[in-house]
């Protein structure tokens, strides 16, 4: 299944691109030659956080161990395990998140 993803950079320019459901949402992102932060590839570090305006996503039983109760509270993903689930909208992150910020 294909679902299409905008993101909006931080200089606010969007991409449009096509997402497979078995991709993780950064691989999409890399392969359309988005840059996006990433460090640990395993929703452990929180540096690829990114905000899920609009759709739906699964972590595929996976914990996003990178994000605190008000990341997730405030609409947070981390896209290195996060697959869509319905055609989506996301926003980067304002500021870098750093390790010491992974966990509250
Ligand atoms: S790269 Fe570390 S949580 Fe995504």
């Amino acid at each position: 299944m294909l679902y299409q993803c905008t993101y909006r950079s931080l200089a606010q320019q969007d991409s449009n691109i096509s997402l497979h459901a078995d991709e993780t949402i950064l691989e999409a992102l890399t392969k359309h030659g988005v840059y996006t932060k990433k460090a640990c590839i395993n929703g452990a570090c929180g540096i690829c956080l990114m905000k899920l305006i609009t759709g739906d996503i699964d972590y595929h039983g996976r914990t996003p161990r990178g994000l605190n109760s008000q990341e997730i509270a405030d609409d947070y993903i981390l896209p290195c395990i996060a697959k869509c689930r319905s055609d989506l909208t996301l926003l980067a992150r304002p500021t870098t998140k750093s390790k010491n910020s992974a966990k509250k």
